[in-house]
């Protein structure tokens, strides 16, 4: 398991190094561009999709186990955020940076939150408008596993005052951007207080993932539905049947939220709900937030697993990209593009070792 899991961590850096390079713009550009998108678009990420305030935001916060997104009624996440989660050594500090200022380890999250809000202000205006440009988050800490995350604004059906019409088109499309990817693990929110068959996420995951191979359904607001009523048809598979078991989940709520309960005593709480449920007691192992991220891990390792033979000739043809490109720059390059190439480079080709270890180890799945 250790090497699956340097793998998907390579996976992970990869990842990002591809984006800092992005970020450099055309200059680099060069021989290594025409690969490295490639790369990036064969590696697995997921992203939450949803009506405005299902719950998304919320979900992401569990799967992290930490406080840090802006969340509230309305229209609050107005960009999307790219992060990602890079499991460390045991007893390291956790700590977040950002691709905009990689100068600085923010370890307080409530800071992480404020330059969220800080950054996102920035492009949109502090209005209600939202731009596609995402801003990159990486969380490092050992109580995380390792993957990409998309917090995506929330689809709507009408524009509000300060919008323009075409808010309701933008962020359809902005969201269909990221989740018509193959390689996008969709976590489609729906809340259960709200009438599932007009579910917003389920209609976007079904026509971009048909056969609902990618597809998590993931029922927030238990806690809210009506007395009376239950969602166990939706649980238990049999009134919106996906490939993926459903996930019920019950985030805090905005009182919860103003009153700073954190995150230990939230899921204490959530696992309680469900233990102690009339209504899903039976579902209990199966239901929550923690239960929530460690299905997703063990789906994103089969992913990558089933994905390596494709991953490791791209990262092969992109290792041959980036040595005929460094040498174009003649080496050594000091400039920072020349140096996340380098990165590059060297993580492919760590990633590259690690794959032929996997297979000489001859660890189920790996083939030979
Ligand atoms: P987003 O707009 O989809 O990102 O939703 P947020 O995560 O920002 O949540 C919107 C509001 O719903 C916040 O006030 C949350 O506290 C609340 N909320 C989210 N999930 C739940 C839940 O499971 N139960 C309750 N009671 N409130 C929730
Ligand atoms: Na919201
Ligand atoms: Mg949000």
């Amino acid at each position: 398991m250790a090497t699956m899991e340097s793998l998907i961590s390579l996976v992970n850096r990869i990842q990002r190094a591809c984006t800092i390079l992005g970020d450099y713009g055309g200059d680099s550009g060069g021989a290594a561009a025409a690969s490295l998108p490639t790369l990036w678009e064969s590696l697995p990420s997921v992203a939450v999709v949803g009506g405005q305030s299902s719950g998304k935001s919320s979900v992401l916060e569990s799967i992290v186990g930490r406080d840090f997104l802006p969340r509230g009624s309305g229209i609050v996440t107005r960009r999307p955020l790219v992060l990602q989660l890079h499991k460390t050594e045991p007893g390291i500090t956790e700590y977040a940076e950002f691709l905009h200022k990689q100068r600085e380890r923010f370890t307080d999250f409530a800071m992480v939150r404020k330059e969220i809000q800080d950054e996102t202000d920035k492009i949109t205006g502090k209005s209600k408008q939202i731009s596609p440009v995402p801003i990159h988050l990486s969380i490092y800490s050992p109580n995380v596993v390792n993957l990409t995350l998309i917090d995506l604004p929330g689809l709507t059906k009408v524009a509000v005052e300060g919008q323009p019409e075409s808010i309701v088109k933008d962020i359809e499309n902005m969201v269909r951007l990221y989740v018509e990817k193959p390689n996008c693990i969709i976590l489609a929110i729906t809340p259960a207080n709200q009438d599932i068959a007009t579910s917003d996420a389920i209609k976007l995951a079904r026509e971009v993932d048909p056969a609902g191979e990618r597809t998590f359904g993931v029922l927030t607001k238990l806690d809210l539905m009506d007395k009376g009523t239950n969602a166990q048809d939706v649980l238990e598979g049999r009134a919106y049947p996906l490939q993926h078991p459903w996930v019920g989940i019950v985030n805090r709520s905005q009182a919860d939220i103003n009153k700073n309960v954190d995150m230990i005593a939230a899921r204490q709480r959530e696992r309680e709900f469900f233990s102690t449920s009339p209504d899903y007691g039976h579902l209990a192992g199966r239901m929550g937030s923690e239960y929530l991220a460690k299905l997703l891990s063990k789906h994103l390792e089969s992913v990558i697993k089933t994905r390596i033979p494709g991953i490791t000739s791209l990262i092969n043809r992109s290792i041959d990209d980036l040595e005929s490109e460094l040498d174009d720059l003649g080496r050594p390059v000091a400039i920072d593009a020349g140096a996340q190439l380098y990165t590059i480079l060297e993580l492919c080709q760590a990633f590259d070792r690690v794959f032929k270890e996997h297979l000489d180890g001859g660890r189920p799945g790996g083939g030979r």
